[in-house]
Parts: structure tokens; sequence; C-alpha cells
């Protein structure tokens, strides 16, 4: 039986998957389509969101189910400040009711929380939440689940310039030093293997701002699905999908 049984909530509509093989180490996702899913169904955007939520926990299981090691989420980018005050409140408190709903099971199936991103202009209250599941997590060595959260890729770019700018000042590093193996250094994304696979939803075909370096090598998946109707099977077809790429690197 599945350890996530004891969690398992009659009213949803979970999919049973079966295991495969040749997963990709780390799946980044562009969750989008969530206002227009519920524009859709005549409610407000921040439905949309909150449905989004629901299948953000269950991808998340299926990733543990499924052995990847890294899973990216795309959850608030830093262009997204540019949206309502009311939906950005909204969204500023999605990591608390996720944190609240979701993070007992987190812990228990081995998922260590960490996000990338401008972390210090958040809100109090979503920073603190968002420490907490870090710290609660920390010691866990399976799904690193990675919530992008007020990111940004060129603003990444920057700040990493920047700080290689000041380190070689200072000394810490010398000039001659510098390769593409000490940029990702700087790069929020630090020591985590780039991306293998990314999926975005809603039938955009855009990157947006999103992972601009490490996805050099990534393959691309796209659904027009809304992320809010995203579930188990449709994430088994990437999956799937990418397990019939051939990945050349630039070689033959
Ligand atoms: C993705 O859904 C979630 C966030 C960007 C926070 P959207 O909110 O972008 O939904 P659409 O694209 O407007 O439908
Ligand atoms: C990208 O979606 C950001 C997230 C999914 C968090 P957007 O909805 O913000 O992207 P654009 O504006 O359509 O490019
Ligand atoms: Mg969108």
């Amino acid at each position: 039986m599945s350890k996530w049984m004891p969690f398992f909530n009659k009213n949803e509509k979970e999919i049973q998957t079966e295991k495969i093989d040749n997963v990709p180490n780390h799946v980044a996702i562009i969750m989008d389509g969530n206002g227009r899913w519920a524009s859709e169904r005549g409610l407000p955007r921040i439905a949309g969101h909150k449905e989004g939520m629901e299948v953000v926990r269950r991808i998340v299981k299926e990733a543990v189910e499924q052995n990847i090691k890294v899973l990216t989420l795309y959850a608030f980018s830093t262009e997204n400040w540019k949206r309502p005050k009311r939906e950005i409140d909204f969204l500023m408190r999605l990591p608390i009711e996720f944190s609240n709903k979701y993070l007992p099971e987190m812990i228990e199936n081995n998922v260590r929380i960490k996000t990338i991103g401008e972390f210090d202009s958040l809100p109090a209250h979503t920073k603190r939440s968002i420490s907490h599941a870090k710290e609660k997590t920390k010691q866990n060595d399976g799904l690193l689940l990675n919530f992008a959260l007020n990111y940004g890729s060129r603003d990444e770019i920057v700040r990493a310039t920047k700080q290689v700018i000041q380190d070689v000042h200072d000394g810490t590093i010398a000039e001659t030093d510098i390769d593409e193996a000490v940029i990702a250094k700087y790069l929020y994304t630090e020591d985590v293997p780039d991306p293998d696979l990314l999926i975005r939803t809603s039938g955009e075909h855009r990157l947006s701002n999103f992972l601009l370096w490490q996805l050099a090598y990534a393959e691309f998946w796209f659904t027009d699905v809304m992320w809010p109707d995203f579930n188990e099977q449709i994430f088994l077809d990437a999956l799937k999908d990418y397990q019939k790429r051939k990945r050349r690197y630039g070689g033959i």
C-alpha cells in the first residue's frame, strides 16, 4: 500500500498510475492557466490558484512515487507583482495554506522543501511559513521540492553577476577561474542539477523568464491543459514522451 494512503481523501479525483523507468532526474514545471481555468467557470481567479495548490500536492506525490529527484515549480515570477494586490495577497498566503495542510505528509514522504528566487522581499508571513517548512524538511533526502517564488531568471543572472564582480574585487575568486561551473554556483540553483524536462501547461509556449541558464539543454513538453486540470496521468504522458527523446547536447 502506498505510504501516502493515510492522507488519501475520498473526494479527490486521484488517479492510480504505473511506475515507469528512466524518469528525468529533474522536472521543472511552469504551472500556468489558473486564472483562465477559474474565469471559464465564472469563478474569481483566486479559485484557480486554490485548485492549483491541490494539483501541486498531487504532482509532488506522483514525483515521489516515480522516484524523481528534483521538482522545481514556478509559483510566482518577478513579473507577477504587476497583478492586482488582491491576487498577489492571495498568492502570498498560499505557501501558508500549503504548509498547514500538507507539511506533515511532505515530512512523512521524505520531501525536502527549498525555494529559489529573491526571498527577502516576500511578505513576513510568507517567509515565516516557508522558513518553517524548510527547517522541518532540511534533513530529508528524498524528493527536493523547489518552489520558484519571486523568481526571475534575468534578475538571478544580474544578482549572480554582481556577486561575481564583488568576489573578484575581494579576491575570493580570480577572474581566470570564472567558467560555466563557477557561474552556475552563483545562481539560486547552486548545486541542483539542470532540469531534464520542462513542462508548461495552458497552451502557452514561452519561458516567461524561467531558468534561462539552467534550461539550455532541457527537453520541453507543452500541454493545452490548464494547471488546475493537470493530473498524474498527464504528468506520466510527459514523462513517457521524455523517454523517447534523443538528447544529443550538440553531438551526433
Ligand atoms: C499561473 O496561473 C499561476 C501564477 C502565475 C501565479 P495564472 O495566474 O498565470 O493563470 P492565467 O495564465 O492567467 O490563466
Ligand atoms: C509564468 O506564468 C509564471 C508562473 C507560472 C508563476 P505567467 O502567467 O506569469 O506568464 P505570462 O505572463 O503569461 O508570460
Ligand atoms: Mg499565466
